[in-house]
């Protein structure tokens, strides 16, 4: 235990002191005509998203809060964008109030996707999920409301397993809300209590509800990094049930451009306060998906699946109806899913091969 503590904080305390020597050169952020609060930068969509905004917009700053759980890593986090002066990361937790205040105060916008974000991890431990889920937004919601003067735009990052299994499809905003995880409770929590602060203080909020994203840098445990990483190894793909669970799935990068839409919108008025659902409405069952994998590598099915049992509180349907997106943002998606999970399949081939 003592050596595992040891080992985590001396990789830690390495990887500061690198990033502060290649960071040696720091501009002012009162240089910067913009910054953006990332929570959860560290992390899968965050990290993405953390670098598509950087390419693109070259006056930016960014300022990440993460705490840096078994999810977050900052070799998520690219060499580029940590040796630059328009980047500054902060380990810590949004639900410290200080902490949370002190950056605020000094952000124009910011995109809140910190989150305990595992469904299964959820069944075997709740309390960790509705402490960061909804307490950290709770923290971050009353801290917005103190800065408002100074910050314009709040993007809640919300999910699609907030509406359960689909009643009805493709699947609508107004679709009812019945989690079946204590993750999918956690965020419906943090997804109405942001509402909620639309509501009662005009605060300047959107909340994407994404369908399942992929793309690079995806936690190893979740289902298409685990995937290709076991078929690259050579090891038998799992599949829960019958792998029929079909799922909406989209690219981190086309999430990225919506972000970037809401952000940058001129009439922000006209989408303040609205849930948004982001996804490609198309649903490919997980099976499907697998198959796809272990073709495109010249596996065989026959050796390389093999099937466990069911996950309590399955969904078995997300498709998004993503009619709003369109009409509010202009936005719809770009990457095909097919050649989306080839170039997944090539960055894991880079790093396992
Ligand atoms: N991955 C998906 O398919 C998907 C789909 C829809 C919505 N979402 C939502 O998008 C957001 C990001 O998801 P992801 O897949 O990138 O998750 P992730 O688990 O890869 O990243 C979450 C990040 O939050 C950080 N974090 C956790 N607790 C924190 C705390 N208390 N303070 C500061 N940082 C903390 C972690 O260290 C990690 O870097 C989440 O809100 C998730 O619910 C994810």
């Amino acid at each position: 235990m003592f050596k595992y503590m040891f080992t985590e904080f001396r990789s830690y305390f390495f990887s500061l002191i690198i990033l502060n020597f290649f960071c040696s050169f720091q501009m002012s952020k009162a240089e910067a005509k913009t910054t953006i609060f990332i929570t959860g930068g560290a992390g899968f969509i965050g990290s993405n998203f953390l670098q598509y905004m950087f390419d693109k917009y070259d006056d930016y700053h960014f300022t990440i809060l993460d705490s840096l759980t078994y999810a977050g890593s900052l070799k998520n986090i690219s060499e580029n964008i940590k040796c630059s002066n328009r980047f500054e990361f902060i380990k810590g937790s949004i639900e410290d109030e200080e902490l949370v205040n002190r950056i605020m105060s000094q952000s124009d916008f910011v995109v809140h996707f910190a989150a305990e974000s595992d469904v299964t991890r959820s069944i075997h431990d709740d309390h960790i999920f509705l402490k960061t889920n909804v307490l950290g937004t709770r923290c971050l919601m009353s801290s917005l409301i103190k800065h408002r003067d100074k910050v314009k735009r709040f993007i809640h990052i919300s999910s699609s397993e907030v509406y359960g299994t689909a009643y009805t499809v493709p699947m609508a905003e107004s679709h009812s809300l019945n989690p079946r995880s204590p993750y999918a409770a956690s965020k419906v929590g943090a997804d109405r209590l942001v509402y909620s602060y639309y509501c009662t203080y005009d605060a300047p909020v959107v909340t994407f509800r994404s369908f399942n994203n992929y793309g690079e840098s995806q936690n190893e445990e979740k289902m298409i990094p685990h995937f290709i990483i076991s078929a690259l190894k050579g090891i038998p793909i799992t599949i829960e049930g019958t792998g029929h669970q079909k799922r909406d799935w989209v690219h981190t990068i086309d999430f990225a451009r919506a972000i970037d839409r809401a952000l940058h919108i001129e009439d922000f008025e006209k989408i303040k306060g609205k849930v948004i659902n982001i996804g490609t409405s198309v649903a490919t069952s997980v099976i499907e998906v697998a198959y796809f994998i272990l073709d495109y590598l010249g596996l065989s099915r026959q050796q390389y699946l093999q099937y466990i049992a069911d996950r309590p509180g399955q969904v078995d349907l997300h498709i998004a109806d993503i009619q709003l997106a369109e009409e509010l943002l202009n936005w719809s998606p770009e990457i095909d899913l097919q050649e989306g999970i080839i170039s997944t399949i090539k960055y894991y081939q880079t790093l396992y091969n």
